[in-house]
């Protein structure tokens, strides 16, 4: 198979993350014959210290043109701690989010036995915890009109959300809960919020279309906890923009650490895979970050293309060294691997070069 993948290597800690995923891919790439062609592109602190614009357009061109995204992390503690700041980073990844209209964001959450010593949950609460996460990625209050009054005294930032919005990501999140454990929790404030009881009317109204599906309906504030106190119940969730990213930082205490998780946002055209965690810059350059949420997230992109057995091998090789104890420093800050060594264990494995047998 011949894939072209635009990568966007951002800020932090995002390079040296995503060269651990191309070192896999392409070791994939060879065993099994494929052809995957890179193009780099900027986006983020880093497109703005080099263009002046945190998303170029030739980004976009090459994106658009591309058959996969695999992208870093974002932010730069400048942009952070000045408010005024008109441009900034984050802005490059809305815009190419909503330009490509990447409007479902797909984060899976699950537990590794031998990380959960280090959960802050009880082992009994962990066991079999295994859900995905539908975060809708281009609409709410992220896109809506933002202002600061004239007088500087007050600021406004818009909710809106839309039928069709609702339902293009309700159909995939129900797609895939008819695939799993069937199902489906949306979560929102519809005690409180109009925009939140459209979700609601919205998914009542499809669930007739997905009779095999089990729909529950929870307000934030409480999967909040329930995410903590009985994170088992859950199989696909279903939230809104701001929502989903709150929740998905949350639940990924549960996994052992937020460098674990990965993700994919799929829309209408080319889907990106990213990790959820973001730049960590005071950890960039030094080779101490886990590069699993990346990792892992290319293997997302090898799903995407249909290259599952493939996928599976990137997710043992995953597994493997969380087994064997060689993790990053977020997981171990004692007895820790740099990322270059876990990216080189983890490809090593897919090429059947470890022994089988350490402990
Ligand atoms: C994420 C990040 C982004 C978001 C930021 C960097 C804009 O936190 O992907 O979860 O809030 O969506
Ligand atoms: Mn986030």
């Amino acid at each position: 198979m011949k894939k072209q993948i635009a990568v966007i290597l951002g800020d932090g800690i995002g390079p040296e993350v995503t060269q651990q995923s191309i070192k896999i891919l392409d070791a994939i790439a060879k065993q099994y014959n494929h052809e995957f062609t890179y193009e780099y592109c900027l986006m983020g602190a880093d497109a703005i210290d080099k263009t002046g614009s945190p998303l170029p357009d030739e980004t976009l061109t090459t994106c658009l043109a591309s058959d996969a995204i695999l992208f870093g992390a974002i932010g730069h503690p400048k942009y952070d701690n000045d408010p005024t700041a008109k441009v900034r980073p984050e802005q490059g990844l809305l815009k190419l989010r909503k330009s490509l209209q990447l409007f479902a964001n797909i984060r899976p959450v699950n537990t590794y036995t031998s990380l959960q010593h280090l959960s802050p949950l009880k082992a009994k609460n962990l066991e079999g915890v295994d859900f995905i996460i539908y975060r809708e990625l281009t609409g709410g209050i992220y896109f809506g009109k933002k202002e600061t009054s004239a007088d500087g005294q007050s600021a406004t930032d818009d909710c809106t959300y839309s039928i069709p919005e609702i339902e293009r990501i309700a159909h995939l999140a129900f797609q895939h809960a008819q695939k799993r454990r069937k199902k489906l929790t949306l979560v929102d404030k519809a005690n409180v919020l109009e925009t939140s009881r459209l979700w609601r009317k919205v998914v009542q109204d499809l669930s007739s279309q997905y009779a095999d599906v089990a729909v529950d309906y929870m307000f934030v504030d409480n999967a909040a906890m329930q995410i903590i106190v009985n994170p088992k119940q859950f199989d696909v969730v279903l939230t809104e923009n701001m929502f989903g990213d709150i929740i998905s930082d949350e639940a990924s205490v549960i996994s052992g650490s937020l460098g674990l998780l990965p993700s994919a946002s799929v829309g209408s055209s080319v889907a990106l895979f990213e990790p959820i965690h973001g730049s960590y810059p005071q950890a960039a350059g030094k080779d101490i970050a886990n590069p699993i949420g990346s990792i892992l997230s290319a293997a997302m992109l090898l799903d995407h293309f249909g290259l599952t057995v493939e996928a599976d091998l990137v997710r043992s090789g995953v597994e493997w060294t969380l087994q064997h104890g060689f993790v990053s420093k977020d997981i171990d800050p004692i007895n820790c691997y740099s990322t270059s060594a876990i990216g080189d264990l983890i490809r090593d494995f897919t090429e059947n070069k470890l022994p089988t047998d350490i402990n």
